[in-house]
């Protein structure tokens, strides 16, 4: 993109959500961790309807790491079940609805039943046009440009790709899903700001909102929060304003202390818990 030709910002094509919070949520109700992926999957419906609803044409959901095999057995084989379970329930929903599911990650590194589960459901799905629902499952950004970066040089070793030839096009190209849009918008639930490997090359340009909301509790209405949000940011992929042709000056925009508030992590904690040390983050008034 050159000179001062960037589009206009639109709503996001494509978003991705790092679905955090499960346990606090669930400890903040005073139930086990688990309970809380339980009610998750719950927000993974809802929420994909909610993007359908506001025109977005994929949503990628970050539903297990690369690094989450590093939690207790327990909380692993519980996941493993939720996905098979939730799969298996929600695949003729999702036909009916227009849902097309795809998923990322390193597969066959999942236990049979999931894999399966997923094969069914992607075959199942597959015409459906209205969304696209991507599940990360196993999945981390570094080990995709890894895989992407083996699979490349193999071709060059046996002389199917000069490496001349490799660029970025040819790098998208090694992806676990060539096809997938550059990330527009990434939301973090449960208040970090981090992007803790998550679509880490497609996200080279999204933007970032985070919310201090529990995974469990969100929906319609702060995903129409973010993308409103997004609406207002400028979009520059590294050129200039369009207006002057030069780069934006930082502008003193008014905002003072007193206009920020604590927002508590979930919707329903009491404000006599908004202090609590975990979760809580400051965000800008009114956004
Ligand atoms: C992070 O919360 C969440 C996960 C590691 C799992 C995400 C899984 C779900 C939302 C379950 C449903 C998903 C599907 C696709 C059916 P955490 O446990 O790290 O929360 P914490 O930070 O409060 O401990």
């Amino acid at each position: 993109m050159t000179g001062s030709s960037y589009p206009p910002v639109s709503a996001p094509r494509h978003v991705g959500i790092i679905m955090d919070g499960n346990g606090r949520w669930a400890e903040r109700q005073g139930k086990p961790r688990l309970i809380g992926h339980r009610v998750g999957a719950a927000a993974v419906r809802r929420t994909t309807e909610a993007a359908a609803k506001l025109g977005i044409s994929q949503l990628t959901l970050f539903a297990f790491s690369s690094e989450n095999w590093r939690r207790p057995e327990e909380e692993v084989d519980f996941l493993m079940r939720l996905f098979r379970r939730f799969l298996r329930s929600e695949r003729d929903r999702l036909r009916r609805d227009g849902v097309r599911l795809l998923a990322v990650g390193r597969l066959a590194e999942l236990p049979a039943f999931v894999v399966r589960e997923l094969e069914h459901t992607i075959e199942a799905t597959g015409n459906g046009e209205r969304i696209t629902l991507c599940l990360a499952v196993n999945y981390g950004g570094r080990q995709e440009i890894v895989d992407a970066c083996r699979s490349l040089a193999a071709r060059a070793a046996s002389g199917r790709i000069d490496p001349e030839a490799i660029d970025a096009d040819a790098v998208e190209a090694s992806m676990y899903q060539p096809d997938m849009p550059p990330l527009d918008l990434v939301i973090r639930t449960g208040g970090e700001m981090r992007l803790s490997n998550f679509l880490v090359w497609q996200s080279a340009y999204a933007e970032f909102w985070s919310t201090a909301t529990c995974w469990p509790a969100f929906g319609e209405e702060l995903l129409g929060r973010a993308v409103a949000e997004f609406r207002r940011r400028e979009r520059r992929f590294g050129a200039l304003t369009p207006s002057t042709g030069e780069p934006q000056p930082i502008v003193d925009c008014g905002l003072r202390i007193s206009d920020w508030r604590v927002e508590p992590c979930c919707p329903h904690q009491s404000s006599r818990d908004a202090h609590k040390p975990f979760g809580d983050v400051i965000v800008q008034g009114g956004d």
